[in-house]
């Protein structure tokens, strides 16, 4: 149990490569700041993908369902399955480099968060950094938000900004909006375990007592 008497979350992790922030998200909870989750289960649709190896490596539950020439449909329904088995509460995307097919989105609603490099809506897709520094914003930064039909779409639970220096290149940036990244999703995730929210319209909002 949960210091409020609540069973921890249990988080299903997705990934794809290098699984950064799997491993914060892992740090976090090991570390007692983020006693609200556990991981459940880390699935990777990339087989060398270095996140899942990390995940082995830390005794954590793995699956490997490989996507590369596969209809959407038929794999997402196949890792839905491992969500279901290993009883996943909440789905969090870290670097999950492919869409998601409406029937997997559908069957967690608001239970699918995934992290962004950049500060929705300002460049979503593909290299987001870059696209941030090419532009010549004065301010960058990360979003957690929950994953709906739209790419990089869904309603923002947290952001952190930090400022773009003008010493900075696209790598600078990126890599000092990872460390971001890797607070912002421990934080989030915690924020969603406690329960006390509430989603109005697009505003993701504490409940008030
Ligand atoms: C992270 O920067 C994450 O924000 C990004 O992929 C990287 C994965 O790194 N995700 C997206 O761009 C999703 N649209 P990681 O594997 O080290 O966590």
């Amino acid at each position: 149990m949960s210091e409020g008497g609540r069973s921890p979350l249990r988080l299903g992790i997705l990934l794809s490569g290098r699984g950064s922030n799997f491993l914060a998200i892992a740090r976090s909870i090991r570390e007692g700041r983020l006693a609200g989750a556990e991981i459940a289960v880390v699935i990777s649709n990339v087989a060398d993908a270095p996140g899942l190896t990390a995940a082995g490596s830390l005794g954590l539950t793995t699956a490997l369902h490989v996507s590369k020439g596969r209809n959407r449909a038929e794999h997402d329904a196949d890792m839905l399955a491992t969500l279901c088995q290993h009883e996943v509460e909440l789905v969090c995307l870290a670097g999950y480099m492919r869409l998601l097919s409406p029937e997997f989105i559908a069957a967690f609603p608001d239970r699918i968060l995934n992290i962004h490099p950049s500060l929705l809506p300002a460049f979503p897709g593909l290299e987001a950094q870059q696209q941030a520094f090419d532009y010549g914003v004065k301010f960058a930064g990360c979003t957690v938000h929950f994953v709906d039909e739209h790419l990089d779409h869904g309603v923002i639970v947290l952001q952190r900004v930090i400022p773009v220096l003008d010493s900075d290149d696209g790598h600078t940036l990126a890599d000092r909006i990872l460390a971001e990244e890797h607070i912002a999703y421990a934080e989030a995730i915690g924020r969603v375990a406690s329960g006390e929210w509430e989603i109005q319209g697009r505003r993701y909002v504490r409940r008030l007592h």
